[in-house]
């Protein structure tokens, strides 16, 4: 007798990796609509692994859509144009160029950041979907590197927490479009007075309770944190420092090495991230990609 198995049945099975962040997630397919069961199990271990990774996947950029969706309202990236056509919330990013034209934005993410810190609403998680992945001397170009901000938080020294315990970060969207600018040669323009009047700096408290694992996050990053509010503008910048060097340790990250078909989602309310740009122009990068902002999930978590 043959099994037709449907969605409802198979097994998602999760894989942790042996760093300190990251599982793999196989026995799902994407492309179809998800049981509440496997949501809820996928949800959960986005919260406790921070990275989930599914390899093998086959989407068009509406199913992605499909899929992302489930975890809260999409955000409609006003920066750029490189939206998949007919569907705002998918956006391209990549390097190529097709009759002059760039077709995706090139450099998103090349330094180390949370998504959307800098909006008044935050960012739950990030969807990416591997198209096209460059390749050389026998590995994969265009890594993307994650940090746990739950350990970075519970090693931070307890003076110090105590002391910034109920404090709040500004962020700005304009200073990680600056940086790219100003040390990494991006050819992106100055954000116009419109893009700036639609992105004002905005603050978040500096430790947050994870709505998932409800445990402390450590919750500022390098790419948007301008200042502690609640000090004096020299011991901000001096303890800013100290996180920003304290999050990105070693021990606390993983790497995610990229093959076509990946389907790579990440926590950004625990962990901060970093897109490794050691491929050239001529090696191709195609990534699809759906952000979802973090409204249904600090919803359900009361
Ligand atoms: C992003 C991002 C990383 C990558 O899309 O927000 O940081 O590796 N991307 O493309
Ligand atoms: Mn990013």
């Amino acid at each position: 007798m043959t099994r037709v198995q449907s969605q409802k049945e198979t097994t998602v099975q999760i894989t942790r990796s042996s760093h300190p962040l990251g599982a793999m997630v196989e026995g799902v397919d994407l492309s179809q609509p998800l049981s509440d069961a496997s949501f809820a199990e996928l949800k959960h271990a986005l919260g406790k692994y921070g990275v989930l990774w599914y390899p093998h996947q086959q989407l068009e950029a509406a199913q992605l859509k499909q899929f992302a969706q489930r975890f809260g309202t999409l955000e409609i990236n006003v920066a750029n144009n490189f939206q998949e056509p007919g569907i705002p919330e998918v956006m391209v990013l990549s390097n190529i160029v097709r009759d002059g034209k760039p077709i995706g934005l090139a450099d998103a993410g090349q330094s180390w950041h949370t998504d959307m810190s800098y909006s008044r609403t935050i960012a739950f998680t990030n969807i990416l979907y591997g198209v096209k992945i460059p390749f050389r001397d026998g590995h994969s170009r265009g890594n993307t590197e994650f940090c746990n901000m739950h350990a970075a938080y519970d090693e931070l020294p307890e003076e110090l927490k105590a002391y910034l315990e109920g404090m709040t970060v500004e962020h700005d969207f304009n200073k990680f479009w600056e940086m790219m600018r100003r040390e990494k040669g991006s050819a992106r323009p100055p954000l116009t007075a419109e893009q700036r009047a639609a992105k004002p700096p905005v603050s978040h408290p500096i430790f947050l309770t994870h709505p998932i694992t409800k445990r402390r996050v450590l919750y500022a990053n390098p790419g948007y944190a301008m200042r502690i509010n609640e000090l004096p503008e020299d011991e901000s910048a001096q303890i800013l420092d100290f996180l920003f060097q304290h999050q990105v340790q070693n021990r606390y990250r993983y790497k995610h090495q990229w093959s076509v078909g990946d389907v790579l989602m990440w926590d950004n309310i625990g962990t901060i991230h970093n897109a490794v740009a050691d491929y050239r122009a001529d090696e191709h990068r195609l990534i699809k990609r759906c952000q979802v902002i973090a409204d249904r999930v600090f919803e359900e978590a009361v």
